[in-house]
């Protein structure tokens, strides 16, 4: 079955043509985030209108590298939550559009299964269940996959999302968005133990808080400047980041450990992370499980992923009429037939 993914949740627009949930045969990103650099983060009005600019011309590209026409797939999917609204319903309407005037069934995908998905794409034989830590700029979720389209959101940020913190300590730093590779990039030549930083209580055994981190980044910053000292932002970048990097590889032992899940996984743009992907690594080591990544093309938004979990959204008989809505929020666990109408 080939079916089309269309993402437009945040700042890429996206198409990508993947076969049975598996084998992509075209992935193509057009990203507004340079121009989105220029205000240090994702303006959501410049999101929408590059959406409504570059859609068209994305899955027709996407199309193209796969050699297919429109007629030629089996299925359409579509990110219809969560997001920014403007962003998202850019790419339903798209998606509904070249769906039903090609008389294809469309899947509603939400943008989280669709980043667990992204380890379909790199691991032809993983399958649920499994036990994954989603980390993006939005969210922070430690889940368990019981199968394709049946998860359980076991623990979750309380405050900011790990990428949100990355993004909010790299401005701090003057070092630029997105935060995360930014961070990396600095933090290679910085000492980890430079300075010491919290742990940040998070009630609930499998929840995390980065809003403290993030603070006690900033008290540091505001002090060097009242004093006059120099800041050691490389310490500081690496502090923070293997600080980020253990709380999120702990929390995913933790709830691994508990519930004797032997495979583990990292998804979402944070899991492009070096530090993180050695930490979760060095963890189900200890714990004798594997540890699955996604290729690091698949961390970040992309299409395929929402063509993936596409694929078993249909399997699983979940599709979606012209009344397709979007929606800003939406617990990854909730069945698109469930919303009310
Ligand atoms: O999944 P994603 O592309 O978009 C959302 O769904 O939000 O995630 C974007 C987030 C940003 O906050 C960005 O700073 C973070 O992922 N990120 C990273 C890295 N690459 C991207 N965080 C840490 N280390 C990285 N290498
Ligand atoms: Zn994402």
């Amino acid at each position: 079955m080939k079916v089309l993914g269309i993402e437009t949740s945040c700042d890429e627009t996206a198409a990508a043509v993947v076969q049975d949930g598996r084998l992509v045969l075209s992935n193509v990103i057009a990203s507004s985030v340079a121009e989105q650099a220029e205000y240090g983060g994702v303006v959501p009005e410049i999101a929408s209108r590059r959406h409504i600019e570059s859609i068209s011309d994305v899955a027709i590209q996407a199309l193209a590298d796969a050699g297919l026409s429109a007629q030629e797939l089996d299925a359409v999917a579509v990110t219809y939550a969560p997001g920014l609204i403007g962003a998202v319903l850019v790419g339903v309407n798209f998606a509904k559009g070249l769906a039903f005037s090609a008389a294809k069934p469309l899947a509603p995908v939400h943008h989280l299964r669709g980043h667990v998905a992204s380890l379909y794409l790199t691991h032809p034989q993983l399958a649920p269940p499994f036990l994954c830590l989603v980390a993006s700029g939005g969210h922070c979720h430690i889940v368990q996959v019981q199968d394709y389209t049946r998860f359980t959101v076991l623990g979750r940020t309380v405050d900011d999302a790990a990428g949100e913190a990355f993004d909010k300590v790299a401005r701090t730093l003057g070092l630029g968005y997105p935060g995360g590779p930014a961070i990396s990039r600095v933090a290679k030549d910085g000492d980890p133990a430079a300075y010491r930083l919290p742990t940040p209580h998070a009630e609930g055994k499998y929840n995390v808080s980065f809003s403290g981190l993030k603070t006690a980044v900033l008290n540091i910053v505001n002090n060097a400047n009242m004093k006059g000292e120099t800041l050691d932002v490389p310490g500081l970048a690496a502090s923070f980041e293997h600080n980020v990097a253990d709380i999120l590889a702990e929390k995913l032992a933790l709830a691994a450990a508990d519930t004797g899940m032997h495979t583990l996984a990292l998804a979402g743009g944070v899991a492009a992370n070096g530090l993180l992907r050695r930490t979760a690594q060095q963890k189900a080591d200890a714990l004798g499980a594997a540890l699955v990544l996604p290729d690091l093309q698949y961390c970040g938004d992309n299409a395929a992923m929402i063509a993936a979990q596409g694929y078993y959204e249909l399997l699983a008989g979940h599709t979606a009429g012209p009344d397709l809505n979007g929606y800003a929020t939406l617990p990854m666990e909730q069945a698109y037939s469930t919303l009310p109408k």
